[in-house]
């Protein structure tokens, strides 16, 4: 967490508590949410889209035909992006499959189920061997303990999911493929950094967000690329 953030860490307790009770308390139908220039429906428990994710979705660049991972998708709404930059193939995973009845009705409700593959998956498990060109994730930012799947979408108890995360991501990787990777500077940004490179990874910070004025919370994406020796060996 940067200086702006520690003194307010009991108010970024309570926003994100009072965001996991709004996530709990979606009608059964679904609650349509505006995000960008277009609008996502999240059922009941659904991490909703969100200025977190945006320096992502309006500074990643995929080329036509990519073949992209979006890991901890929630809604969906990096998933449905990448389809609409011209992506040939995305797998969209998660962990909690209230977040995968949502992102299987955005990806069909943005015209894209032919494109747009929905898996419940702890990170990349059920993905196999395969690899892919861009890997997308937007993981829980805080070090903290989560007592159930709708804090896990804000939390990850002793960080190892994003440990996880970078200890694995090489592997679904193709040769020149690359990571593009939301997070904020009320999470842990230096010890992103540090997995990062304790992997074999090169780290690039693209662009950045703030969603309130003082910035107590600032949202970036990171540009993350294997290290050409790590790349030719992964
Ligand atoms: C911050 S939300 C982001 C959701 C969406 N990608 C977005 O940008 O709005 C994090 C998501 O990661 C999922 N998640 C947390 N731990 C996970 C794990 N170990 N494996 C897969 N998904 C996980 C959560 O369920 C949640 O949907």
């Amino acid at each position: 967490m940067d200086s702006a953030v520690t003194s307010n860490v009991a108010q970024i307790d309570r926003w994100q508590k009072n965001r996991q009770k709004l996530f709990k308390a979606i009608p059964e139908e679904g609650k349509l949410i505006r995000y960008l220039d277009k609008q996502f429906l999240v059922y009941p428990n659904t991490f909703w889209p969100f200025t977190d994710s945006q320096p992502l979705v309006e500074n990643f660049r995929i080329k036509r035909g990519d073949s992209v991972l979006d890991v901890g998708t929630g809604s969906g709404v990096i998933a449905v992006f990448a389809c609409y930059r011209g992506a040939g193939k995305v797998l969209a995973l998660d962990v909690n499959p209230a977040a995968l009845k949502s992102a299987a009705h955005n990806a069909a409700a943005h015209g894209f189920a032919d494109t747009m593959t929905v898996r419940q998956s702890d990170l990349f498990e059920a993905v196999g061997d395969e690899r892919f060109d861009v890997i997308t994730a937007n993981l829980p930012f805080r070090n903290k303990e989560a007592p159930d799947v709708v804090a896990r979408s804000q939390w990850d108890t002793d960080f190892r999911t994003n440990t996880r995360f970078f200890e694995q991501a090489a592997a679904h990787l193709k040769p020149g493929g690359r990571i593009y990777f939301a997070h904020s500077n009320f999470g842990a940004m230096d010890e992103v950094r540090r997995l990062a490179k304790a992997n074999g990874f090169s780290v690039r910070a693209m662009a950045s967000k703030a969603a309130d004025a003082a910035e107590t919370k600032k949202f970036y994406a990171f540009l993350i690329r294997p290290l050409a020796s790590r790349a030719a060996a992964a």
